[in-house]
């Protein structure tokens, strides 16, 4: 039992204290050497994992059914909703009530803003939400401040510019909203067609988040610990002729991070998957840390599986 860890669900990052978040980033860096396959560790045996994903997943499913197989755990779902009986009609709580019996914990992705706090309240297990339409992502937020915790030594302190699509962006809503329980400075960068919602710009106001607004990535690049990038969520657009208008506006390439053009010790990250933000000459250089980030993703949903396992 963890006495810093008391949650029926995790559906939002709001509902974390940091008292949570840390127990999660402690026992997600021991969980490490068994997510390399370098340990080994039984500690789901016997468990079983339901993951239901309405909508396209590479590494949260992946990162998730991992977690629960390097811990000795089983998977059953589906990432293709097509072959599931939503085809026919049912409802998402009458497949929530089903999956609940046939498992102990269920990672649900939904195109629908509200859907994992709907599963929860009909399910007798554990609801993680892995993304719920332009809402929230809170376990891609816990990998997120890992990654930053990792690279920095801490999360308060540092420079955040997040940019890109902050009005459809789920990562970008959670991790801002977390990033408020911290001391830190933010800089959204965004068309203003893609600014980040009032709702979360109010919240930080009200904490006294020191935050400003930009269009552009160079108006602030030299200031930055931190580059954020996200891609613009097309799927989450009124139009294709709307996404048109904004598709592309933001590309990263290495002749932009040379010389005095940005600290030397710039960290960029990307929840993933980029599809034109960031120019593939950057992998190499010293800033690109999405891949690592990726790969934190193990450890930290490790972490989550136990702790709502043994809660
Ligand atoms: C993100 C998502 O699904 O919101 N992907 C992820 O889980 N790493 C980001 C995105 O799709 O742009």
């Amino acid at each position: 039992m963890y006495e810093g860890f008391k949650k029926d669900h995790v559906v939002r990052i709001k509902d974390f204290t940091l008292d949570e978040m840390s127990t999660v980033f402690d026992l997600a860096e021991k969980m490490i050497p068994v997510a390399e396959g370098k340990k080994k560790n039984d500690d789901l045996e016997g468990k079983l994992l339901a993951t239901l994903f309405f909508e396209p997943s590479t590494r949260t499913r992946l990162s998730f059914e991992g977690a629960m197989k390097r811990m000795s755990g089983s998977c059953i779902g589906f990432a293709e909703p097509g072959t599931s009986s939503a085809k026919k009609g049912e409802t998402l709580a009458d497949t929530i009530r089903v999956a609940a019996g046939y498992s102990d914990i269920i990672v649900l992705r939904h195109p629908h803003e509200g859907a994992a706090q709907l599963a929860a309240n009909f399910s007798d297990v554990p609801i993680i939400n892995a993304g719920d339409g332009a809402g929230r992502h809170p376990t891609q937020t816990l990998l997120d401040l890992f990654t930053i915790k990792r690279e920095k030594g801490s999360i308060s302190g540092n420079h955040i510019g997040i940019a890109g699509d902050l009005k459809y962006g789920r990562t970008v809503h959670s991790l801002t909203n977390a990033l408020s329980m911290y001391d830190t400075e933010l800089t959204f960068i965004s068309p203003p067609s893609l600014r980040m919602p009032d709702e979360i710009t109010d919240a930080l106001g009200r904490k006294g988040i020191e935050h400003k607004e930009v269009d552009g990535i160079e108006d602030v690049l030299d200031e930055l610990d931190i580059l954020y990038m996200t891609r613009i969520q097309r799927e989450r657009f009124p139009s294709e002729q709307d996404y048109e208008k904004v598709a592309k506006t933001y590309l990263i390439e290495k002749h932009m991070l040379e010389d005095e053009m940005c600290k030397e010790d710039l960290t960029i990250m990307h929840p993933l998957p980029r599809v034109d933000e960031i120019a593939a000459d950057v992998d190499l250089t010293s800033h690109a840390k999405y891949f690592d980030q990726a790969a934190n993703g193990v450890p930290i949903r490790m972490a989550l599986l136990k702790l709502l396992s043994e809660g």
